[in-house]
């Protein structure tokens, strides 16, 4: 007999900030259910996962706040462990791709793609930043998408249409850096040559059943288009060295996926990924489809003796009252914030009664009370009245007892349920399978108003067994979804470590445990208050903001600086003194346009050399991507007025 192996993994966080709601219910938190579900089933099944650290989205942000790679790096690899262990989300390993079996397990791979011939070198033209220097790739260049017309698409990727990207299709591309207009130089890359594996892969997709639609939708439309070559190397120092490329680094998408590979190595299991017997199941956002149906299943085939993903499961967006719950763009909560305000278990709930499976979900606040209150009415209530039964009426001990008619079809609705929701997990149509949960809850519920034990009698103990019966069921089939509640009623039930499959045994007897009110009703008001209170790290002390000598001031002078043309030197009046500033707003105004304009500026700030000029303080202006405007003043007022 073959035993099936399950691999399961969840699309690998960056480490460019923190883990919001988003990266949650877009992949780890499913992935977690599933896992959980197949353990239960008593099926062998791992769940790996761990930070993708390297490429360009981790050096920008690292750049932006001052620290080099690695120390972002390790900021956030602790911060992403500490909120996976606030929503219990369990994996087997938690991994890093910065570590030295990694860049093995990387550079073997290209060793055989290059071995099977998928590996050449060729000059292409790349974007070059003249001011900062260095090439552009990927992250450190955005313009206009070409395909869907969307603002600010990254080098690689358009975040709104999926399609991946080379830089030189952007439409008015800029340096992220610095906002310049970059140059083109050429530069020898390393390619994988995907085409080769063009006929294969588009036979393997086109048969898959096991994507969900939005994937296989994608995946056959982009295969259908034409493959090209992958550019696969990267002129930078922070990511895995490409072996026999002196100063070139892979991509950060050839080698975060093989990631999947070095971690589940890491746990000793480096022979699933050769095994028939494993089942592969990959979790992910509707951004990384492309590269979980195409470039490294593609990367795969080439390679030739790893196993492809049996299941591919991409999530829609969770947007959250209009706006996407993302890092980079818009509002979004923070995993860490979200479990300080509000148990892990109810967030759980609510989130997965919100998966966006299909299309994308709006998740509100309104949502999430009534979520809530689902589960504090519907669950929690049935749990707590079924075990004050036991306790009033039987001191603790019920017995299994004759069961009349209406208990057994009570009885038979919880084994209906059971095969119901077994399969709605084996499909991995989670939102379904909690649905059906919830709809046990709320028949048993009926039930006990129908049959009032509290005044029969004679149907006391029936009435009672039953329910405790129902509520073993419940505990089971919702200790995926929320593992921490489920355990306690199984501890209140004295059945610790039930499994799947016992929720069709009928106890012999109960012995009811201590038990408490597991849920309660959810202030969604004091939950949003302590949301938005942001951890003192992000914090300025009001001494600190205090310390800032804010002044207007008025132009007086406005002129070129020679040999550099984004700045421009401005002569200040502060109110009876006169300061030079050095302002990169050559770009956006004219000397002329800024003469007599009211501005604020920061006087008391550290003089410093700009390109020969001394600056003797800093302007504000605001930005958005391309576009940078001054702060003035909104009345008159006199030269040297304080800013509060
Ligand atoms: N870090 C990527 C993202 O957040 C996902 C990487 S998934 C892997 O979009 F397949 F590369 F591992
Ligand atoms: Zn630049």
């Amino acid at each position: 007999m073959v035993e099936i192996k399950y691999l399961v993994t969840s699309a690998l966080p960056y480490v460019n900030g923190d883990l919001h709601l988003g990266h949650l219910v877009g992949c780890l938190l499913p992935a977690d259910v599933y896992t959980r579900f197949l353990r239960s089933k008593g099926e062998k099944a791992i769940y790996v996962c761990g930070n993708d650290e390297y490429g360009t989205p981790i050096v920008v942000a690292a750049e932006k706040q001052g620290l080099a790679p690695k120390q972002l790096a390790d900021k956030f690899h602790e911060r992403h462990k500490q909120a996976l262990e606030g929503f219990n989300i369990r994996m087997d390993i938690f991994s890093r791709t910065t570590t030295p079996e990694h860049t093995k397990v990387v550079q073997d791979f290209y060793y055989y793609l290059k071995q099977n011939g998928f590996i050449f070198r060729k000059e292409i033209e790349q974007y070059y930043c003249e001011h900062c220097k260095k090439f552009l790739p990927d992250r450190y260049i955005e313009g206009k998408c070409p395909y869907c017309g969307a603002e600010g698409a990254r080098g690689d990727q358009c975040e709104e249409c999926g399609k991946p990207l080379i830089t030189t299709e952007l439409i008015e591309p800029y340096c992220v850096i610095c906002k310049d207009k970059p140059v083109l130089k050429k530069e020898e890359h390393v390619f994988f040559d995907l085409p080769r594996v063009e006929k294969e892969l588009r036979g393997w997709v086109e048969k898959h059943e096991g994507m969900t639609a939005n994937a296989k939708n994608f995946a056959v439309s982009f295969i259908k288009e034409g493959l090209r070559e992958k550019d696969i190397s990267r002129n930078m120092e922070w990511g895995v060295p490409i072996p026999d490329a002196e100063g070139l680094v892979f991509y950060v998408w050839f080698d975060a996926p093989i990631g999947y590979i070095t971690f589940t190595k890491q746990l000793g299991k480096m022979n699933w990924w050769r095994e028939n017997d494993t089942q592969l199941v990959h979790f992910l956002g509707k951004d990384n489809i492309v590269f979980h149906t195409v470039f490294f299943p593609g990367m795969l085939i080439a390679e030739g003796e790893f196993i492809l993903p049996s299941k591919v499961i991409a999530y829609e967006y969770l947007r959250f009252s209009g706006s996407k719950l993302s890092k980079s763009k818009g509002t979004m909560i923070k995993a860490l914030d979200a479990v300080r305000a509000l148990p892990a278990d109810y967030w759980r709930y609510a989130l997965l009664s919100a998966l966006p499976e299909n299309k994308d979900y709006n998740f509100t606040w309104e949502f999430l009370e009534e979520k809530t209150n689902e589960l504090n009415d519907v669950i929690g209530n049935f749990i707590h009245r079924t075990l004050t039964f036991a306790k009033k009426f039987f001191n603790n001990i019920v017995e299994k007892p004759e069961l009349t008619q209406a208990d057994e079809e009570m009885v038979k609705e919880v084994g209906k349920i059971v095969k119901k929701v077994e399969e709605a997990m084996h499909n991995v149509e989670l939102k379904k399978a909690l649905g059906l949960v919830v709809g046990l809850a709320r028949k048993a519920n009926q039930y006990i108003t129908a049959e009032e034990p509290w005044k029969k009698e004679e149907r006391k103990k029936a009435v009672t067994y039953t329910c405790l019966h129902v509520a073993k069921a419940l505990a089971v089939l919702l200790k995926p979804f929320i593992p921490e509640s489920s355990e306690k009623i199984l501890e209140y039930l004295g059945l610790e470590n039930k499994k799947w499959d016992d929720v069709k045994i009928l106890e012999e007897k109960f012995i009811i445990k201590e038990f408490k009110p597991l849920f309660k009703k959810v202030e969604i008001r004091e939950v949003i208050e302590k949301i938005n209170k942001k951890e003192e790290e992000n914090m300025i002390k009001y001494d600190d903001f205090a310390k800032l000598d804010l002044r207007v001031g008025e132009v007086v002078k406005a002129e070129k600086v020679e040999g550099a043309d984004k700045l421009l030197k401005l002569t200040v009046d502060i109110g009876g003194e006169e300061r030079t500033l050095a302002a990169g707003l050559a770009k956006y105004y004219k000397p002329e346009e800024l003469e007599g304009k009211k501005i604020i500026v920061l006087v008391n700030l550290e003089p410093k050399k700009l390109r020969g000029v001394e600056s003797q303080g800093m302007l504000l202006a605001a930005e958005e991507g391309s576009n940078v405007v001054l702060l003035t003043v909104d009345k008159d007022i006199k030269s040297g007025a304080k800013v509060r």
